[in-house]
């Protein structure tokens, strides 16, 4: 795309811009745009920025400023220009040039070889040259450049029509908005590819759902094709989507003297593309002479499936020789030079033996489907939970249907659909029940919201739920303790809430099954010590809804005693980092609870830690008022550790990103918070040694 000359000129003109600030900028609004493309380019296309963000916001922020003041000077595809201002109205269809078809699959050895002895006998060639590269699993998508300018981004529709979306593809930050193709005498173009979301950013897109009590998507593809098709293009760009382009089906050109035709190989227009600024696969293409190096690499590949950052389903092996697929031709649904190699399912179908309807510690109550026990990317599913009655509505789901099933990576199993067209009548439509299936308490739905919950505060299903969680080892850590015993000491009646734990009878205990007199001295010795546990902890493990362990530490950082909580305001919360309406809202709620306040006195009672302990060292405070958050791998240090050294020494740790945080600290393999941080320039961004030298100063 930049010879070594361009980007040495680009770089130069990009740091004179800098310094000389608005002076002058009105005739140089052309380097400037050409130097923020560059810069984009670099940063989203190879990953390898040359300026750093606040230098880039910079640029971008003079730009903005002069097209601001002089709106006649803006042009179309100005960097300036992604950014919509208006909502999306009906998508409206338009026909392909030339139509999208599908490919053929194969998934084994034998299928291979046959295709590749189809395509010999069809060309009378020994063997042939193929070019493979990873099947991107995202959203397909045609884009149409005209005179260098993007004019049109489309959905695949049914192959023939699709849907005309190029605002929210100009918030895809891989797709330039013009591109030099005229430097090769290209009118008109239309290339074919994949939109398709990170690990990283769908895994951040599902946490986001989660708190907004949504149900989770599937698969990055699902939450890929979801975004293309959302009304506002804000949003769109806010979804971190990226593309990768990787077929060319149609283009209008007049020969050029000195330029070489990169249209003769399909290797040739991948490398067109990624030179006009295009992510196209560059290093996951490669070629090979024959089926057997095609098939001793998409097995090799396949190992490498969960070590990259997005989902591919498997691999393409297209023949390179554009001459050549020519003369193969096409049927009507497949080309005959290209055929997809498709990895080991993640998905597969069973059948909807039952819904179960389970009880959380909050009181929610979530629909759990039964499954006859499937076995899906080596792991066996026999029961995944379908979230709320609106989502059951949504994928159509009844006892007796044939479910498709996937697991995504790491992403717990999710139901993607019913097959309809299998039923046979006999299906039954799933009644959501509308009392509590444990203490039959009518159940209640709050507006906005999809969640039906067990009101009844002594509902055995929440009490039990609540202690299993008080224990656990996030919370206050009562080893030994866990779920099992928690359930077991609630049936025979030696523990029914809460406090009741610091009051186990333990002669009692010995005489149950199981419990020597070891076992139940290391019990009594863990409960007693989890007594001077630090405020956060005892928070966190209260289980106020909405209040994770970030946000139990910013509460005990602002009080000196648990129960004055009890005097703030919702005004009051909601001034604390990562308090919002909602959290501040149900954390009034539980302190203006009687028989909440009734157990906190008596927790007090019985020994608990309910101060702050201040650090009265204050030379250990050398954090004092910083926040931190780490993300990546960190090699020298526990996460959980590391997070505690920062408490201690009078630092806070945050949730996210946002412009409260002072420090970012990065480990291997990091991800969207550190590009987010990149963005907000107050962030220090260090590593973790430059971490242990801060804390150690
Ligand atoms: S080539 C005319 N290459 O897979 C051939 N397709 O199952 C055009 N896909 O509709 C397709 N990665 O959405 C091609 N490297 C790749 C691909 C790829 C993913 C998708 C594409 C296509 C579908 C067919």
């Amino acid at each position: 795309m930049y010879s070594t000359k361009q980007i040495q000129q680009l770089q130069k003109q990009s740091k004179e811009l800098l310094a000389k600030g608005e002076k002058d900028i009105l005739s140089r609004l052309d380097e400037l745009r050409a130097a923020l493309r560059f810069h984009e380019y670099r940063y989203y296309v190879m990953n390898d920025p040359l300026l750093s963000d606040a230098e880039y916001d910079r640029l971008y922020k003079l730009l903005e400023a002069a097209e601001k003041e002089h709106p006649e000077l803006v042009t179309s595809d100005s960097p300036t220009q992604r950014v919509g201002n208006s909502l999306n109205k009906d998508f409206e269809t338009v026909q392909h040039l030339v139509p999208m078809l599908s490919l053929e699959n194969s998934y084994d050895a034998d299928d291979l070889l046959d295709w590749d002895r189809k395509a010999r006998e069809l060309s009378g060639l020994e063997t042939i040259e193929y070019c493979i590269e990873p099947k991107f699993d995202g959203a397909s998508i045609s884009l149409i450049y005209e005179n260098d300018m993007l004019v049109r981004g489309a959905t695949r529709g049914d192959g023939v029509e699709g849907e005309d979306i190029t605002n929210n593809i100009k918030q895809v930050r891989s797709i330039p908005l013009s591109a030099p193709f005229s430097e090769y005498g290209i009118q008109q173009i239309e290339i074919r590819g994949e939109i398709m979301m990170s690990k990283a950013s769908f895994s951040k897109y599902n946490e986001w759902l989660a708190a907004q009590n949504l149900a989770a998507l599937a698969n990055p593809r699902n939450a890929a094709s979801g975004s293309l098709r959302m009304k506002d293009p804000k949003e769109v760009a806010r979804r971190g989507l990226e593309a990768f382009l990787y077929h060319v089906s149609f283009y209008t050109k007049q020969k050029k003297d000195g330029v070489t035709d990169l249209f003769d190989t399909h290797s040739g227009t991948l490398q067109l593309l990624w030179e006009c600024g295009f992510r196209s696969p560059q290093k996951e293409r490669i070629i090979v002479k024959g089926i057997d190096k095609v098939i001793q690499h998409v097995h090799d590949f396949e190992e490498l499936r969960d070590t990259l950052p997005y989902e591919i389903d498997g691999m393409v092996v297209k023949v390179n020789d554009i001459a050549l697929q020519d003369r193969l031709g096409m049927t009507t649904h497949h080309p005959r030079w290209a055929i997809a190699f498709k990895f080991k399912a993640r998905q597969a179908t069973t059948k909807l033996r039952a819904i179960e309807f389970q009880v959380g510690r909050t009181g929610a109550v979530t629909p759990v489907a039964k499954l006859d026990p499937v076995s899906v990317g080596g792991v066996t599913v026999s029961s995944i939970s379908v979230h709320n009655e609106e989502y059951i509505r949504e994928k159509d789901l009844k006892i007796g249907d044939t479910v498709l099933i996937e697991r995504a990576g790491d992403v717990i199993p999710q139901i993607v659909k019913s097959l309809a067209e299998l039923r046979d009548g006999k299906e039954k439509k799933i009644v959501f029940t509308k009392t509590c299936p444990v203490c039959e308490t009518q159940l209640a739905k709050e507006e906005g919201e999809a969640v039906w919950r067990c009101i009844n505060i002594e509902c055995p299903a929440q009490v039990v739920e609540k202690m299993i969680h008080f224990v656990s080892k996030d919370a206050m850590d009562i080893k030994s303790f866990g779920e099992a015993n928690v359930r077991k000491f609630y049936e025979v009646g030696l523990l029914k809430d809460i406090p009741g734990i610091y009051r186990l009878d333990f002669s009692k205990i010995s005489e149950l099954e199981g419990f020597g007199k070891k076992s139940v001295e290391t019990l009594q010795a863990s409960i007693e010590s989890s007594k001077k546990q630090p405020l956060h902890r005892l928070i966190y493990a209260l289980g106020i809804r909405f209040v994770g362990e970030t946000t139990a530490k910013t509460l005990a950082n602002a009080i000196e005693h648990l129960l004055d909580l009890v005097n703030k305001t919702e005004e009051e919360l909601q001034q604390m980092e990562d308090v919002g309406i909602k959290v501040a809202a149900s954390i009034h709620g539980f302190f203006h609870n009687d028989s909440n306040i009734h157990m906190l006195k008596e927790l007090e009672k019985l020994g608990l830690q309910f101060r702050n302990v201040k650090r009265e060292n204050t030379s250990a405070a050398v954090l004092q008022g910083q926040s931190f958050l780490f993300t990546g791998t960190l090699n020298k240090l526990k996460r959980n550790d590391a997070e505690e050294l920062v408490e201690q020494k009078g630092g806070v740790i945050v949730s996210g990103v946002s412009s409260k945080l002072n420090y970012l600290v990065v480990g291997e393999d990091a991800g969207s918070k550190l590009e987010k941080a990149k963005k907000i320039n107050t962030i220090k961004i260090i590593t973790e040694d430059e971490f242990l030298q801060l804390i150690q100063q």
